[in-house]
């Protein structure tokens, strides 16, 4: 059996479960992969922070791994975008494969990487141990996919899940997050739905050959959440989830990350905890779902060592799916154009004519009220007003909201969630 050299740049979480991964599954490993796998090298930031079950030999030196002949294949867990980008590069380069994790990084540059080499493994991206690339690469490319609905940021799934059940501070979900290992280094990737549009982007890449940028995508992350909003998803039927939104419509594909009021029922909508889920609705095959852990080492280092298994079976396909960029003459709706239902909540004077003033002002932005519940405020002289409009779009409202917010009976900002159906 031939023997693979592999160097890990990065051994935190997912680095570590990966070398303990490939120690556990040995026998299997090469039984798959047809090769003994041999990890010639690891590169870290300080080695007397390396934990001590992890016995590979160490380097502080990148070039250790990106200059070593032997080594044939790369796995960048380092995360970060500039560096993480130039090591990469550097590795197809010098005809090595790449598998990276780096969802941030190939949110910017998967397309320059593709430029280079096809020989990139990138399943641990998205969605952790859910094989959700290799489903939308190969399982389901003969369909036009024509929407793709995900939960895929761990740490506000599981934040958004413990204020429903528990009644607890967003604050307080975030430190039990991040205690749990779930949440990236800088918490405003996730709660601010970075992290998810990162994830979104690269999905749809492979979904339409669409080459979008996060600059260029709606995001809107969860710290603006309140228990009011989650009463109103109660009582009328809805749970909330961060929800990364591709959706196909004529040749515009629309992207887009924020809170949704989910309708109970839907299977997506039981996705709890730090799990994630994701639908894919392709036009041949209906609607399939994906489901499971989409962050932590044993999940992530599950999708890393499959690629690398793949990539020594020598298996040659393009990396973001595309032989050629049929889908060329699609492109991305302008963001105002976006249709909904909205859901809103106004803090407001609690005295007569506030509601004419508030129906007035939606009305002349041509938003229509479906639901409308007033709640009694702590503070005696205002009420809470939760409401949920027909379909509109995003410029109306985004004028809407301008509007109320200078009305002298609104008191706060106007806190706003978008209804998926
Ligand atoms: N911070 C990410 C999450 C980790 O919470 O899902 C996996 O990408």
């Amino acid at each position: 059996m031939k023997t693979i050299n592999i160097g890990i740049i990065g051994i935190g979480t997912v680095g570590s479960a990966t070398i303990l991964l490939l120690e556990k599954n040995k026998d299997l490993i090469s039984a798959r992969a047809g090769a003994n796998i041999i990890i010639k090298k690891g590169v870290v930031r300080d080695i007397s922070k390396t934990s001590k079950d992890i016995k590979i030999p160490l380097s502080t030196n990148i070039d250790d791994i990106l200059e070593d002949e032997e080594i044939n294949i790369v796995i960048e867990l380092m995360g970060g975008i500039d560096t993480a980008y130039e090591v990469a590069k550097k590795a197809l380069k010098n005809n090595k494969a790449l598998i990276t994790a780096n969802k941030a990084m190939l949110a910017y540059h998967r397309l320059d990487l593709q430029n280079i080499s096809d020989n990139i493994g990138f399943e641990a991206s998205v969605a952790g141990g859910i094989p959700i690339i290799k489903a939308l690469k190969d399982g389901l490319s003969a369909n036009h996919i024509l929407s793709i609905r995900g939960i895929l940021n761990g740490t506000c799934n599981y934040i958004l899940t413990k204020m429903t059940n528990e009644n607890i501070t967003f604050e307080e979900c975030l430190k039990k997050a991040q205690k749990l290992g779930y949440a990236e280094a800088n918490p405003s990737l996730d709660i601010d739905g970075f992290d998810t549009a990162h994830k979104l982007i690269i999905l749809s890449s492979i979904a339409y050959g669409i080459n979008a940028m996060p600059e260029d995508i709606l995001i809107d992350g969860i710290s603006n959440i309140s228990q009011d909003d989650i009463f109103f998803a109660n009582e009328f039927g809805y749970k909330i989830k961060l929800l990364a939104i591709a959706k196909r419509i004529d040749n515009e594909v629309e992207l887009r990350v924020h809170l949704a009021m989910i309708n109970q029922n839907e299977m997506i909508s039981k996705v709890s905890g730090v799990m994630n889920g994701i639908s894919v609705i392709g036009d041949n095959v209906g609607e399939t779902m994906y489901y499971g852990a989409g962050a932590g080492g044993n999940a992530t280092a599950s999708a890393v060592v499959g690629d690398l298994i793949e990539i020594i079976r020598s298996k040659s396909s393009p990396m973001l799916g595309f032989k050629k960029s049929l889908e060329s003459g699609l492109v991305l709706r302008d963001i105002n154009s976006i249709e909904s239902r909205y859901y809103l909540r106004l803090k407001v004077l609690d005295k007569a004519g506030t509601l004419a003033k508030i129906t007035s002002t939606l009305g002349e932005n041509n938003i229509s009220i479906k639901m409308l519940i007033q709640k009694e405020s702590n503070d005696k002289s205002y009420a809470t007003l939760l409401l949920s409009t027909h379909k509109s779009n995003e410029l109306n409202m985004k004028k809407a909201l301008d509007s109320l917010y200078k009305l002298d009976v609104v008191n706060n900002k106007p806190f706003m969630i978008r209804i998926e159906e």
